[in-house]
C-alpha cells in the first residue's frame, strides 16, 4: 500500500487539519514521557538548506516519541554527487520509517515521495512550507479559536510561506488579503485554485484593514541572498509597522515563521510587541509536528 505523505496542506482535509491541531494542543499540554508511539522508529531528515526550528523540532519530536532522527546533508551523502533521486528514495526508505526533506526544488520532494515506501514530509521547498502552517494555525486556534471565516493579511513576498497560507485558507476556510510588490506576487496557479477567498491590495495598510491576523516573512528567502539589495528597494513600502497593525483589528495577532530581520519586513516594536506571538508559534513547530508524525507514522 502507498504510504500517506505530507507534501502540501492540500493533502489534508479541513477535518484532518483541525484534528491535527487539536492533537498538537493535547500533546503540548499533557506531555507523558511514557507515551512512545514511535519507539524504535527512525526519521531521515535531508536538508539542502539551513534550519534551526525544523531540524530541532523534528529531532526532539522523534526523541520524545521513543524514536530517533538522522540528519543528512547532500554534502556528505551521495545525493550531492548526483545519485538519482528515485534510487535514493528507494534505498533510504528501505532503511527508515519516515523521511523529511528541505529542498530547493519542490519537485525533489514530490519525486522522493513517488518512489518512497515510507511517509515523506515537506520540511520546506522554494514553493511551500506546510509544516510552518500547522504551527501557525495551532497558535491561532490556541489564542483565538477557529480561524474559519476570519481575515488573515499577508504582507510581503509571494513566496513559499505565502503559498502555504493560500492553501491553508482553502483547507480551513478563511479570507486572505495579500499585499506584495509588483513582480513578487504568489504563483497565479496557486492563487487561482483558491478562488475568491484571496484578495490583492497594492497597499499594506489597505490589506491589513480589519484583519484578525497579520503575517509577513523575510524579503529575500534562502537562495535569494544576492537579490537582497534589489529586494530592499522593491519591498520598502511592505513593512509591518505600528500603522499597519493599527489598521488591523484591535485584537489582531502578528506572526512570522522566523528567522526575522527587524527593521526590514517588520519593525522591532511590532515583532517584540504585545500582539506578536512569534515564540509560541515557533514552539508549536514541535507540538504540531509530533501530531503529524503520529498521524503519518503510527499506523503503518
Ligand atoms: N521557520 C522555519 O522553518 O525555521 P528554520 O529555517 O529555522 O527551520
Ligand atoms: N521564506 C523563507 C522561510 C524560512 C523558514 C525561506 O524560504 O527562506
Amino acid at each position: 500500500m502507498k504510504p500517506r505523505h505530507f507534501i502540501s496542506l492540500l493533502d489534508l482535509t479541513g477535518d484532518e487539519f483541525r484534528r491535527l491541531i487539536g492533537r498538537a494542543v493535547e500533546l503540548k499540554n499533557n506531555r507523558d514521557p511514557e507515551y512512545q508511539p514511535l519507539k524504535g522508529q527512525v526519521l531521515a531528515m535531508i536538508f539542502e538548506k539551513s534550519s534551526t526550528r525544523t531540524r530541532i523540532s523534528f529531532e526532539a519530536g522523534m526523541s520524545h516519541f521513543g524514536g530517533s532522527a538522522l540528519f543528512l546533508s547532500p554534502r556528505d551523502t551521495q545525493l550531492g554527487r548526483g545519485e538519482p533521486l528515485r534510487d535514493s528514495a528507494k534505498v533510504i526508505s528501505s532503511m527508515v520509517d519516515g523521511i523529511m526533506l528541505r529542498t530547493n526544488k519542490h519537485e525533489t520532494v514530490t519525486t522522493f515521495a513517488e518512489h518512497s515506501s515510507v511517509p515523506v514530509i515537506n520540511g520546506l521547498t522554494d514553493e511551500q512550507h506546510p509544516c510552518q502552517l500547522l504551527a501557525d494555525m495551532q497558535t491561532y486556534f490556541e489564542c483565538r479559536g477557529d480561524i474559519r471565516g476570519k481575515t488573515v493579511t499577508w504582507i510581503g513576498d509571494g513566496n513559499n510561506m505565502c503559498h502555504s497560507y493560500i492553501h491553508a485558507s482553502t483547507v480551513l476556510d478563511f479570507n486572505l488579503n495579500i499585499a506584495s510588490p509588483v513582480g513578487y506576487e504568489p504563483e497565479p496557479s496557486i492563487v487561482n485554485a483558491a478562488g475568491d477567498r484571496i484578495r490583492f491590495f497594492t497597499s499594506a495598510l489597505a490589506a491589513a484593514r480589519d484583519a484578525d491576523l497579520v503575517v509577513t516573512d523575510v524579503w529575500a528567502s534562502m537562495g535569494q541572498e544576492e537579490e537582497q539589495k534589489l529586494r530592499e528597494i522593491a519591498f520598502a513600502d511592505y513593512q509591518v509597522n505600528a500603522s499597519v497593525m493599527n489598521a488591523a483589528k484591535a485584537d489582531a495577532l502578528f506572526m512570522h515563521c522566523l528567522p526575522a530581520h527587524r527593521g526590514e519586513e517588520v519593525t522591532a516594536d511590532v515583532i517584540d510587541g504585545a500582539q506578536s506571538v512569534i515564540f509560541p508559534e515557533a514552539e508549536n513547530r514541535l507540538h504540531a509536528q509530533k501530531a503529524l508524525l503520529e498521524f503519518l507514522m503510527c499506523d503503518k
